[in-house]
């Protein structure tokens, strides 16, 4: 008997499958062992040059002129609060969105909690969009962060991050851009985008192992370290060494991470970005419009797909989403996520809070041929139910 075949739809979680080039460099970078900045052996000296080189081209595929303007990180989470935590101070005020994953959310939440910061979140519309209308007058004299995603993680939704971005730019207040859901599939440049703070995941659309993610700072903007401990430079010193990226990397790099991410980030390049977009583009249009002509089913998220990045939320009337993801799995192997997606606030905005939504993300290697067979499984579980 054949192994079962399984349909992968939850690149938004995290990318699978992986180029074989990263599977590869993981692979090298575990079995060559070293740890930059510790001791001075041949494997540390080739593991220093290997970070170093990875920093180098990182930066470069998003724009920053400066490698060591990047700093590795655990994921984007990790990279979000060092942002956050690293940035604010006792009074301060944040505007931020609705769309926000709960790794900004959180953060956030409980810095307000303990009477720290206070926090306004811009409203979004009807069609669960932001809405931008009234954005001058919820800046306040003390706001000293807007913390926007680039792409809702639930709907797909592209924020309108250039206007967030300038109205904090004309207010010298910094803005934290998490592109957790756009780097690597959609373009990303520091230089054109004022993102004074940039988050990326390593493992979504970088294509990168799980374990890795990276935040990129402009010159200008100091944070206190979240983390603290050795970076194998000026060790005599009693506190963190005052240089980038060692001031904010405290502690063993995951090497075969950055490794990895490294070799997902050359597979972009060798690909075009360009070109997993307009797959990634056509794929979700597919979804998008063939989920609407099945009966029963509300889709969310941009009637244009290019408005959006590849994920696309639906539900069927009267079926619990656990359910539809658990029969997805069981009877036709689609793996895909439902439920809230950590961004409960996403939910309020699109009518969808507290069941979810069945969430599909198609990835760079996910043929028009799967999106087919989903629909169709859809189409069948909607039949099934009646509707
Ligand atoms: C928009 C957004 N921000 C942040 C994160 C957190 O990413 P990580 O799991 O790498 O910490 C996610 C993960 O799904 C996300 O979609």
């Amino acid at each position: 008997m054949g192994e079962k075949k399984y349909y992968y739809f939850d690149n938004a979680a995290t990318s699978w499958p992986k180029p074989e080039a990263v599977y590869r460099a993981v692979d090298t970078a575990l079995r060559s062992g070293g740890s930059p900045g510790r001791s001075g052996h041949q494997r540390t000296l080739a593991a220093e040059r290997q970070l170093f080189e990875a920093r180098e081209k990182v930066a470069a595929f998003f724009g920053a002129q400066e490698p060591s303007s990047l700093i590795f990180t655990l994921n984007a989470t990790d990279a979000l609060n060092m942002a956050i935590k690293g940035l604010l101070n006792k009074g301060d005020h944040v505007l931020t969105t609705p769309f926000e994953h709960n790794s900004v959310a959180r953060p956030l939440n409980a810095m307000a909690r303990d009477g720290i910061i206070t926090v306004t979140e811009i409203p979004c519309t009807d069609e669960g969009t932001l809405d931008l209308r009234e954005l001058s007058s919820l800046f306040r004299p003390n706001t000293a962060l807007v913390a926007a995603a680039h792409a809702s993680n639930v709907s797909g939704y592209l924020l309108p991050v250039k206007e967030l971005a300038a109205a904090a730019q004309a207010r010298q207040v910094p803005f934290l851009l998490d592109a957790a859901q756009t780097a690597g599939v959609y373009p990303l440049d520091v230089k054109d985008l004022p993102a004074d703070m940039l988050v990326f995941a390593g493992h979504k659309g970088t294509l990168g192992p799980q374990g890795v993610g990276g935040l990129i700072l402009k010159e200008g903007i100091g944070l206190r370290p979240w983390r603290e401990g050795g970076t194998g430079s000026r060790s005599h010193e009693v506190l963190q060494p005052a240089i980038m990226p060692d001031y904010l990397e405290a502690g063993t790099m995951n090497m075969p991470g950055i490794a990895g991410l490294q070799a997902g980030i050359a597979y972009i390049q060798s690909v075009g970005l360009e070109n997993i977009r307009s797959h990634e583009v056509k794929l979700a249009s597919m979804l998008r419009e063939g989920l609407k002509k099945i009966p029963g089913t509300r889709v969310y998220g941009p009637a244009d797909p290019k408005d959006g990045v590849a994920v696309v939320s639906f539900t069927l009337e009267g079926v619990d989403c656990g359910d539809v993801g658990f029969i997805l799995e069981e009877v036709y192997g689609i793996l895909c996520r439902t439920g809230l997606h950590c961004a409960p606030g996403a939910h309020r905005c699109l009518g969808t809070f507290p069941q979810g939504t069945i969430r599909l993300s198609p990835g760079f290697s996910t043929s028009e041929e799967d999106a087919a067979y989903v629909l169709k499984a859809v189409a069948e579980i909607a039949a099934e139910a009646g509707l």
